[in-house]
């Protein structure tokens, strides 16, 4: 097969490399998926302004996230049970980002653990909170990121409980993913990977080690979700937060104006326009479509991130065309890894950054900082279907 140059490729070579349980658990939204396919076609509803004979010759694509320094405007999102798609995932897709010059952001639900990831990498990364009932464990969980010298928390607001993704169930997924008479075939035709993750040290939540007892299969993971993840939370909770980690705030899963507005006065440093890749709330907008009323509302005050449905440069120069600062890639960075490892993610950051490039350029642009929405011509998505 010639080589991957577009993220599509990756995703089909992704398909083929791990069972289907694991791919369609990246591949597919919650219930109906309507918000799940809305993330995309809102994206490409949008059209760039084609504009001729500006000097492009200097492209900028260098920005900051929350004062750190990226070469593209692009992190890698937190995405639960990483180490499946790939042995070691977390720790390669860390290393990826190191390597390419853009934050990595590690999920309370990886495979590896805080400290794994510490140990593959030489520069500090984002870790992914969410507030369970058990605030001790919360606790330990800040404490560990604290000790491994991560940048940001990145606290995510959009799953006091879980959106149903029906495949799920229907697949068997299980944590630890076991060897069943229903998925042996499937497995058997993939021996790469279960030789790598199947046999491998990693194959369960390395954060909750000790907390997790057999979890048994999904039912069992989603009733442990359930039993664990705290669906009292609300703006108060961010002050017990704030008074144990100091450092650099993101709210993660913001989709309205009126929350981006209390986001702020509760004192994020950032926060990120997100439906978690339409797997939670089936029916709530695109997110590329509220993203200007939320830079509205936020007027500066913190920095706006946008994830959703990023699959190419021209996805991301339209989220910092409507006032994104920087996008996090969720799917893109699980294909890229399920197809080729740390070498796949570098291949999909790379085929982002030269998209980014060449739109930017005949757009008529020549810094990502500078893109506002004048290189769009629609303003606007409807929200009629
Ligand atoms: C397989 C998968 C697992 C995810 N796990 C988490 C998670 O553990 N924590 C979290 O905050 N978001 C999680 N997300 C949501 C992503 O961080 C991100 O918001 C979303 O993937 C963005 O949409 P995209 O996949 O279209 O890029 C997950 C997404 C996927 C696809």
């Amino acid at each position: 097969m010639p080589s991957p140059n577009c993220i599509a490729d990756l995703r089909d070579l992704a398909r083929r490399r791990v069972p289907r349980a694991i791919f369609e658990y990246a591949d597919r939204g919650s219930y109906d998926e309507v918000t799940f396919k809305r993330n995309r076609r809102d994206l490409e509803a949008f059209e760039f302004r084609q504009r001729v004979m500006v000097d492009v010759s200097k492209q900028s694509l260098k920005t900051t996230m929350l004062g750190e320094p990226c070469t593209i405007p692009v992190a890698i999102a937190p995405t639960g049970l990483t180490g499946l798609f790939h042995a070691n995932g977390e720790m390669l897709g860390a290393r990826a980002a190191e390597q390419y010059g853009i934050p990595f952001c590690l999920s309370t639900m990886s495979i590896c653990s805080i400290e794994d990831v510490r140990s593959a990498t030489s520069k500090p990364f984002w870790f992914q909170l969410y507030l369970m009932r058990d605030r001790g464990f919360n606790a330990e969980l800040i404490d560990r990121a604290k000790a491994a010298g991560c940048s940001a928390l990145v606290l995510t607001v959009d799953m006091p409980i879980q959106g149903l993704r029906r495949r799920d169930p229907k697949n068997g997924l299980s944590i630890p993913p076991r060897l069943t008479v229903r998925n042996a075939i499937d497995i058997a035709m993939r021996p790469t990977w279960a030789l790598k993750v199947l046999l491998g040290k990693r194959r369960t939540f390395g954060n909750l080690a000790g907390r997790m007892s057999n979890t048994g299969g999904l039912t069992t993971l989603s009733q442990w979700i359930a039993s664990q993840f705290d669906p009292t939370v609300t703006w108060k909770d961010i002050e017990w937060v704030r008074s144990r980690w100091p450092g650099k705030l993101i709210l993660k899963g913001i989709l309205d104006a009126d929350d981006a507005r209390l986001a702020c006065e509760n004192a994020a440093d950032a926060l990120v326009v997100s439906n978690h890749g339409g797997r939670q709330l089936d029916g709530a907008p695109s997110t590329i479509s509220v993203l200007p009323e939320v830079v509205e509302a936020v007027g500066g005050r913190c920095e706006v991130l946008f994830d959703g449905g990023v699959q190419s440069g021209q996805d991301v120069l339209k989220a910092l065309a409507l006032g994104a600062r920087g996008c996090l890639i969720g799917k893109t960075f699980l294909y890229a890894l399920a197809a080729m490892g740390e070498a796949g993610v570098l291949l999909a950051l790379d085929i982002i950054s030269k998209e980014l490039q060449v739109s930017l350029a005949l757009t008529g642009s020549n810094d990502v900082r500078e893109v506002n929405p004048n290189i769009l011509r629609r303003r606007a998505v409807s929200y009629i279907d």
